[in-house]
């Protein structure tokens, strides 16, 4: 290897990214693996502009050589699927030049998931709005002067009014778990009180759906000599916001007279074998089988089976995404599973030892 492609190679490897090496008339010298699995693997000694077209491409490389230049283009390639990239072309040493391809598409899926996201809330609001807006309407139509329409609609109006509330305190929920996901959080909390004080809180909301709530603790959690077997590293509020939400879907989802059970034990290895480090708890409850193609999107935000009847119940379709970002924060698991018309909420938490 000569000095020029050794050098080369070095600063490939410090760059991290595809790069290639171009003499002033655009042929290609050395290129490293990334740059081949973006331009084809035989472009070696061949004119890069062959396998790379872009109406500035060649101006841009002989500013390079000539002028020492640095010059950035966008680029779109069009193979199985379409990629965006910044290519930057700079001088190397005399007469060459270095390419360097930076991958954008990454970048522009979540920009899309982005665009989406304002969408379905924009979508999510406009309904709502739009039955306000309505009943306002039939109210200045003359609705006003009968007494008993009107405190039907009125209190219609209030239910929407409210249903925007929650969609609002939601999304503004979420935000704040998002933005805090990277901070491990470091304080000891028991969760086994936080589920008690939740079951005994949440009675109310199961009688009036006909469901019983139970809390069952594992007899191997209790059997160590550990004085807080039920302690987690985390934050209460975010923990106790998590149970709620779980408890609540077991609740509205469940199925009639069933009962709600929250079991808290030791976590789990995929094979079974128990792991002393880990808390896990499971919420169970009767119903419907869930289909698996919507058991791996429930997480999604705005993600609901039957909009219609999560809506009626007044849901607004953010509660597990909430709940995802929270056990992510907590470095946690959360595994979603269905079967034999009873669902399973697991979350795994690290235990304090
Ligand atoms: N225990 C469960 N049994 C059956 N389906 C469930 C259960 N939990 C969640 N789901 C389904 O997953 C969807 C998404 O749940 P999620 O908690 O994210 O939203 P939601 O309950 O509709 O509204 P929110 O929780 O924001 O008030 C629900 O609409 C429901 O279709
Ligand atoms: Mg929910």
């Amino acid at each position: 290897m000569d000095d020029l492609t050794e050098r080369f190679w070095n600063m490939a490897k410090l760059l991290d990214e595809a790069s290639v090496l171009l003499d002033a008339q655009s042929k290609v010298v050395a290129a490293n693996d990334a740059a081949l699995d973006i331009l084809g693997s035989h472009i070696t000694g061949y004119p890069l502009d062959r396998f790379l077209r872009h109406p500035d491409f060649a101006d841009a490389v002989r500013r390079a050589s000539y002028e020492g230049a640095l010059t950035s283009l966008d680029y779109t390639r069009m193979d199985q699927v379409r990629r965006s990239f910044t290519l930057r072309i700079a001088p190397f040493e005399p007469g060459y030049v270095l390419l360097v391809i930076f991958d954008g598409t990454m970048d522009l899926s979540v920009e899309r998931i982005r665009s989406d996201f304002v969408a379905n809330v924009s979508h999510e609001l406009r309904s709502p709005l739009t039955a306000l807006s309505g009943f306002i309407e039939t109210l200045q139509d003359g609705a006003v002067e009968d007494e008993a329409a009107r405190m039907n609609f009125l209190s219609i109006m209030q239910g929407e009014a409210a249903r925007m509330q929650r969609l609002i305190d939601d999304l503004l929920h979420l935000s704040r778990v998002e933005a805090e996901e990277h901070r491990l959080p470091n304080a000891a909390v028991e969760l086994v009180p936080i589920l008690e004080e939740l079951a005994s809180a949440m009675r109310d909301m199961a009688d009036k759906n006909d469901k019983t709530i139970n809390v069952e603790i594992a007899p191997d959690l209790l059997s160590g000599n550990d004085d807080t077997p039920f302690a987690v590293q985390g934050v209460r509020d975010e923990l106790r916001q998590v149970f709620q939400n779980l408890v609540e879907n077991a609740i509205r989802y469940g199925a009639p007279d069933s009962a709600v059970n929250l079991r808290v034990g030791k976590g789990r290895l995929a094979s079974g074998q128990t792991r002393d480090d880990l808390l896990r708890v499971q919420v169970i409850n009767k119903g419907e089988t869930i289909a698996p193609e919507h058991l791996a999107r429930l997480t999604e935000r705005f993600y609901r089976i039957d909009k219609g009847r999560s809506r009626q119940m007044g849901g607004t379709g953010l509660g597990l995404a909430i709940v995802k970002h929270i056990v992510n924060r907590h470095r946690g698991r959360l595994r979603i599973a269905s079967a034999a018309e009873e669902t399973t909420i697991s979350v795994t938490l690290p235990r304090v030892s």
